[in-house]
C-alpha cells in the first residue's frame, strides 16, 4: 500500500547540499519553517552570511514550526536566547559579539552538547570546537533576493 503520508513528507534530502533562491523575508521564513520539520534533538545548525543577510529571519522560520511565536530578533546584546518545544529545547545562538579566544569560558558547551537543538550565528567565533556534525546553512546576497545554500556534514 502507498502511504500517501509519507509521499507527502520532506525529508532530509529535500534540503541536504541544496541551493535556494528566495526574493522577500517571508519566502526565507517559509524555507526555514520547512527545513525545521527535519530536525533532531542534538542537531546543531551553522549560519553563514554577512550582517543583514537573513540568518535570524530564517531562524524565525524554524521556531514558527516548533510553535515559539515570541519575537526573535538578531540580538546582539544577547548571547543565547533559549526555547521549549514539544519536541526539545531549542537554543538560538547569536556569537556576533563573541571573542573567539573566549567561547571556551563561557559554558556553551551546555547547549551544544545537550539535547537541545542548537542554532547558531556567528559560528566562526566556536572555531575551537570543531565541531564536525552539523548543518550549515550559507546565506548570500543576490540581485534579487537571497541565495540559501544548505549543506550536511557527518
Ligand atoms: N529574501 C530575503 N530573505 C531574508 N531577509 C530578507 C530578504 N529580503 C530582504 N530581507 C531583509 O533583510 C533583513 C535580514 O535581517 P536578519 O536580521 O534576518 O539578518 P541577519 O543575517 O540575522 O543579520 P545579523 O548578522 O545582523 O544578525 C531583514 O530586514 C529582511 O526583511
Ligand atoms: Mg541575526
Amino acid at each position: 500500500m502507498v502511504n500517501q503520508k509519507k509521499l507527502n513528507t520532506t525529508d532530509i534530502n529535500t534540503f541536504k547540499n541544496k541551493t535556494f533562491y528566495t526574493e522577500t523575508d517571508t519566502q526565507t521564513r517559509e524555507l526555514g519553517k520547512k527545513f525545521a520539520s527535519i530536525l533532531k534533538p542534538k542537531d546543531i545548525v551553522f549560519f553563514n552570511g554577512d550582517l543583514g543577510a537573513g540568518k535570524t529571519t530564517f531562524i524565525q522560520g524554524i521556531l514558527s514550526y516548533f510553535g515559539i511565536k515570541k519575537f526573535v530578533r538578531s540580538a546582539s546584546f544577547m548571547l543565547v536566547s533559549e526555547f521549549e518545544s514539544k519536541l526539545c529545547p531549542i537554543y538560538h545562538l547569536d556569537l556576533y559579539r563573541l571573542d573567539e579566544n573566549n567561547t571556551l569560558d563561557l559554558g556553551i558547551d551546555e547547549y551544544l552538547f545537550g539535547d537541545g537543538i542548537s542554532l547558531i550565528e556567528w559560528c566562526d567565533r566556536l572555531k575551537y570546537y570543531n565541531i564536525k556534525q552539523r548543518w550549515e546553512i550559507n546565506i548570500d546576497y543576490t540581485d534579487s533576493g537571497r541565495k540559501i545554500k544548505i549543506e550536511r556534514f557527518l
